[in-house]
């Protein structure tokens, strides 16, 4: 062989891993300057890594906002404006939503600060600094421990870090493992309790195509809603307060009113919850054939069952269209996971890698650790021996704590009467009082009729699917009575039971506590949760935990292998709801043979996809007129000599749910769309990004400005935000 043709193959293989995987990576912003900032710049970014995150001075980062824990929202005016996703803010939205005044329905507009309205549940958190604290927090730990030894000094170090930490009283502290707890970092944080919400369009325009849309391209959602952060008279965070006064930020974005271009680089920065890129083939393997099928086929069944209900009568509509939207969003999102997976390959990919990585222990100079060796074929066995349990653990979890919500409150009443079994009256009433809060909520959104049909359907899953040795006696015996109908088992349970209705709970909350744990224990479901419970804690859990453990104790190994091994290749930690940044480029893909999206999408194209009086696809009436004026204000863009309004754009950015929210920024530093989604044929960008396919959907930030503007006219709002013409140098 020439030189060449040796050094061809090489070149290819790092070009896999590297070249093509470009926009792939949920990056570190404290570590961008040595990892990243090169490659940055040279796709177009005019920033430098130090205006993006900076202990010293005011970056980018202090205008990133942990949105609730749950979401990413960032500050777009000197006032404490914060945007988010409609989506995002939903429930606070709902909260505040009656049939008299629907906000969710009609959509909400605060011009006036004091019409803001408080939700004490939210928290904006913002991130001071960011720390390596690896050395002192696996100090001590030995290769040869083992978990639970390694744990606890790990715990002990974390205590010791966390008191030592430099830090004002009013912040917090966090220290979180990365690179599957090879390496640790401690986040410096301040919490802001008092966040409240400013502005909300229509569901019809936040929503707009509701879930036939969702996670799919062409999109044309206003997934946006406005809150805004208080704080103390200095600045410091407070419980919301009528007193309070709008926070002073840091640094708040500009919004760039010069729209994007295919091409134009683009940053998202933000939160990203939870994901997958070092699994091993057979954990994949797993994911597509045993957990995500199950979970789709419980989720597919209650669904259907709750759309029904959703359709006939508004005020279901409202009372589940929150929990609705969450349940179908994991569902439709592990359908195309699994698709994706197929389509890409990403079975045949892992093994190839493993194989690679096999082959490399192999034949380098290097000595890598004797365990290395057994790495891949270790996994392999643990997760075929794990696939039983993992199904009955996900069918569990579906059927008990998220689908059946009589099933849940049950197991809530069961934690109730342990507090009293252990600590009596004391933790009776300790934890009463919380639940008592919860159930309020849960009640005001509840409806036994529908949830009655979901039991019986996911009962008669829960014993059909499983394994019988997963599945308690009693529970495969209950409809006996019933004449082996799960309808008729359901009714029963839900005329005898008394967690379905709020009076006859409090009234059992009023007792004394003796008497009301006598009551709660004489309960059906309760007695129901009881049993299933204890069968999985006494079949599935010790073993399914064990191998979980033993799974964790050799991705440790096998991510710092991996790390070893593949010294050509910049790694990234997975997703785990700490601060990242991600970049790539704006830009349409070719979803399949033939067809190519384009980057954008527009406001008439919104307009053709009206269906008047739909659940889904229906439009105010403002907007169409809007629309049918060409009423744009200053929010719309040259297309083929037409004036147009984008609505949503296309980008290669690695995101994942908890992006939600996420500024979208432009090469200079400016807010040019509103992340919120990905598209169907890229879902499966946690286990196995791809570039050609994985993209983000954004909300152009030109539609939220006409949106608050034209079609609500609230221009105070938009009077505190810093636009700017970055494309024409103003
Ligand atoms: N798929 C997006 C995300 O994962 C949007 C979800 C909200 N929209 C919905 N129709 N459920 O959060
Ligand atoms: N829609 C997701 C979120 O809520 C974002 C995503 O999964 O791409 O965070």
């Amino acid at each position: 062989m020439t030189k060449r043709n040796i050094l061809l193959p090489i070149l290819i293989f790092f070009l896999s891993l590297n070249g093509l995987r470009a926009g792939e990576g949920m990056w570190l912003p404290q570590l961008l300057q040595a990892l990243n900032e090169g490659d940055m710049q040279t796709m177009g970014m005019k920033l430098t890594a130090e205006q993006i995150y900076s202990v010293n001075q005011g970056s980018l980062k202090d205008a990133i906002v942990h949105f609730g824990g749950f979401c990413t929202a960032e500050v777009i005016s000197k006032e404490g404006l914060i945007l988010t996703n409609h989506h995002c803010g939903f429930s606070a939205i709902q909260e505040h939503t009656t049939l008299e005044d629907n906000y969710l329905r009609d959509g909400f507009w605060a011009t006036d600060k004091k019409d803001e309205k408080m939700n004490p549940d939210l928290f904006a958190k913002f991130i001071v600094r960011i720390d390596d604290v690896t050395d002192m927090i696996l100090k001590g730990v030995k290769s040869k421990m083992t978990k639970e030894e390694r744990q606890s000094v790990i715990d002990k170090n974390i205590q010791a870090a966390q008191k030592a930490a430099n830090k004002e009283s009013y912040q917090d502290v966090e220290i979180k493992p990365f690179f599957k707890g090879n390496q640790y970092f401690q986040f410096i944080s301040v919490s802001y309790p008092d966040v409240r919400l400013v502005g909300a369009p229509p569901s019809s325009i936040g929503k707009f195509g509701a879930d036939t849309d969702n996670w799919e391209w062409p999109r044309h959602t206003g997934d946006f809603s406005l809150f805004r952060i208080y704080s103390d008279a200095n600045g410091l965070p407070a419980q919301p307060n009528a007193k309070n006064i709008p926070l002073k930020p840091k640094h708040s974005l500009p919004i760039s009113l010069d729209g994007v271009e295919e091409g134009d680089f683009s940053m998202v920065f933000g939160f990203p919850g939870r994901t997958n890129e070092y699994l091993s083939a057979s954990a994949v393997e797993q994911i597509m054939t045993v957990t995500d099928p199950a979970r789709i086929a419980i989720r597919d069944k209650s669904l259907k069952i709750i759309d029904g209900y959703m359709r006939a009568d508004e005020a279901i509509k409202i009372k589940y269209a929150s929990k609705f939207a969450s349940t179908a969003n994991g569902w439709k999102k592990w359908i195309g996971e699994v698709q994706g997976l197929e389509k890409t390959n990403a079975l045949g990919k892992k093994r190839a890698y493993e194989a690679e990585f096999n082959k490399r222990l192999k034949t380098s100079k290097k000595k890598f650790p004797k365990e290395y060796k057994t790495l891949i074929s270790e996994l392999d066995n643990v997760y075929a021996e794990m696939a039983p349990y993992a199904l009955a653990a996900n069918y569990q979890s579906e059927v008990t704590s998220r689908n059946v919500e009589l099933l849940r409150v049950a197991g809530l009443m069961k934690r109730l009467t342990d507090a009293f079994d252990n600590n009596g009256a004391a933790g009776f009433n300790g934890f009463k009082g919380r639940l008592t809060g919860y159930l309020e909520g849960f009640y005001k959104d509840y409806s036994p009729m529908v949830d009655q049909d979901v039991f019986a359907a996911l009962m008669e899953m829960y014993v059909t699917n499983l394994d019988a040795k997963y599945v308690s006696e009693t529970v495969r015996k209950a409809t006996m009575p019933h004449d082996n109908d799960y309808s008729k088992w359901a009714a029963s349970m839900y005329k005898s039971t008394k967690f379905t209705d709020k009076a006859a709970v409090e009234k059992i909350f009023s007792m004394k506590p003796e008497a009301a744990v006598a009551a709660i224990k004489e309960d059906p479901a309760y007695q129901l949760i009881i049993d299933m419970q204890s069968h999985y804690n006494s079949v599935v859990a010790p073993t399914y935990d064990k191998l979980q453990t033993r799974v964790e104790d050799l991705m440790r190994v096998y991510m710092q292998a991996q790390m070893d091994v593949y010294t050509d290749k910049k790694f990234f930690p997975d997703a785990n709801s700490t601060m990242r940044v991600t970049y790539g480029k704006i830009e349409g893909y070719e979803p399949r043979d033939a067809v190519i999206y384009k980057n954008k999408t527009y406001l008439d194209g919104m307009v053709a996809k009206y269906v008047p009086g739909d659940y889904e696809f229906d439009l105010p009436k403002k907007l169409l007129e809007l629309e049918a004026n060409k009423d744009y204000g200053v929010y719309s863009e040259t297309v083929n000599g037409e004036q147009k309004v984008p609505v949503c754009f296309l980008g290669s950015n690695h995101t994942t749910g908890g992006n939600s929210g996420s500024p979208a920024i432009d090469a200079s530093g400016n807010l040019i769309g509103l992340n919120f989604d990905r598209v169907w044929e890229g879902t499966m960008s946690d286990i196995n990004y791809d570039r050609r396919i994985c993209r983000n959907i954004m909300v152009d930030a030109r539609y939220i400005l006409f949106i608050i503007d034209k079609y609500a006219g609230a221009g105070s709002l938009i009077e505190e935000m810093e636009l700017v013409h970055p494309k024409k140098g103003k």
